[in-house]
């Protein structure tokens, strides 16, 4: 009973033609797997004389070799067929699923924006370090030891010096580091911008956060002006927001300007009618800026007689939040990507 079954098993799987993938697996349901005709024979076995078991297991094996010996042939052949004849994997009427393409971070665009306009009018782009000596972020930009204005930007300190001297280390709270090291290792002419990431212990808000990228700026050569300040920031005011953009400055105070500003440019969403942006004052703050104080130059060894400069400082976080219309700075450092997506193609 068992052989004759087994006869017919294998003139079965010798005529057995497959030639796709859904044959192929009935195949291997039929004769490989584990529900399948030959392993119900095996488990039959048991059931069959002592002494005629071993022969017919015998029989049994030729089958199973032979099952899987041309499921391996069917299964490369099909393979090589598909890989000359795509559409047998392929199904080429169903509808294309789009390319998921990444997108630039809206800081990443705007910083690359700044540094294009400045690069065009012959700045160059300079880095420093964000774990900084207290000389570099301090006490060379004319902080004197207990100025208040140190408690202006609030810092994260890694170590404290212990003596006299003050050899604080800590994480920059703007780029204006950059500035002192360059002037203490070029001397002028400097025209550089300095892009990167500052901080500040302030706590996390829809206004503040405790990383924020900044671009400063610092010019020094021999007769430099205010009013090449004025001139450049309003070149950079048209390029960055518009031809019709106005730039106004209001008196401020920095401890290494002197004269400081603020600058401020003309509401490029409402154009200086009034709205929440503006918070109805048809401005907005754009950057700190002033003439390089003497005592600054003459720190950093370059003769305060002999040259002057100017130097400003924009945050990247607030000129995408104005350019954008974005109100909370928390979105750009949480990585959602119903966020990040809004930039494609910007
Ligand atoms: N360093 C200042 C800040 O971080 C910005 C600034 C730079 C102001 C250069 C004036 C001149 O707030």
């Amino acid at each position: 009973m068992v052989t004759e079954r087994v006869k017919e098993l294998i003139s079965e799987i010798e005529q057995i033609t497959v030639t796709s993938k859904d044959q192929l697996e009935a195949f291997r349901l039929r004769y490989i797997s584990k529900k399948g005709v030959v392993t119900e024979l095996f488990e039959g076995l048991k059931n069959i004389p002592q002494e005629d078991r071993r022969a017919v297991g015998q029989e049994l094996n030729t089958l199973k070799n032979l099952a899987q010996d041309r499921f391996q042939e069917f299964n490369a052949a099909i393979e090589s067929a598909s890989d000359a004849n795509p559409e047998m994997v392929f199904d080429l009427t169903l509808p294309v699923v789009p390319n998921q393409q990444g997108s630039l971070h809206p800081l990443t665009i705007v910083r690359r924006r700044i540094i294009e306009i400045f690069e065009r009018m012959g700045f160059n782009v300079s880095y420093g370090p964000e774990i900084e000596k207290d000389w570099y972020n301090f006490s060379a930009l004319n902080f004197a030891d207990n100025h208040p204005a140190r408690e202006m930007q609030d810092t994260f300190f890694i170590s404290k010096s212990q003596g006299e001297v003050k050899d604080d280390v800590l994480l920059r709270t703007h780029t204006s580091n950059v500035q002192v090291r360059l002037m203490e290792r070029q001397k002028p002419p400097i025209r550089s911008i300095m892009p990167g990431r500052v901080f500040r212990n302030e706590a996390i808000s829809a206004r503040a956060h405790c990383v924020f990228h900044q671009v400063e700026g610092l010019y020094v050569d021999r007769n430099v002006s205010f009013k090449d300040l004025k001139d450049t920031l309003y070149h950079f005011a048209k390029e960055m927001f518009g031809k019709e953009s106005k730039i106004r400055l209001r008196p401020s105070y920095f401890p290494f300007t002197e004269p400081s500003a603020e600058i401020d440019v003309t509401c490029f969403i409402c154009k200086g009618k009034g709205c929440n942006i503006c918070k109805y004052s048809g401005w907005v703050e754009i950057a700190g800026s002033g003439m390089v104080d003497p005592n600054v130059l003459t720190n950093c060894g370059i003769d305060s007689e002999e040259y002057t400069g100017f130097a400003f400082g924009m945050g990247i976080e607030r000129i995408t939040m104005l350019r954008y219309g974005i109100n909370d700075l928390r979105l750009f450092t949480e990585n959602d990507v119903r966020f990040l997506r809004q930039f494609e193609g910007a």
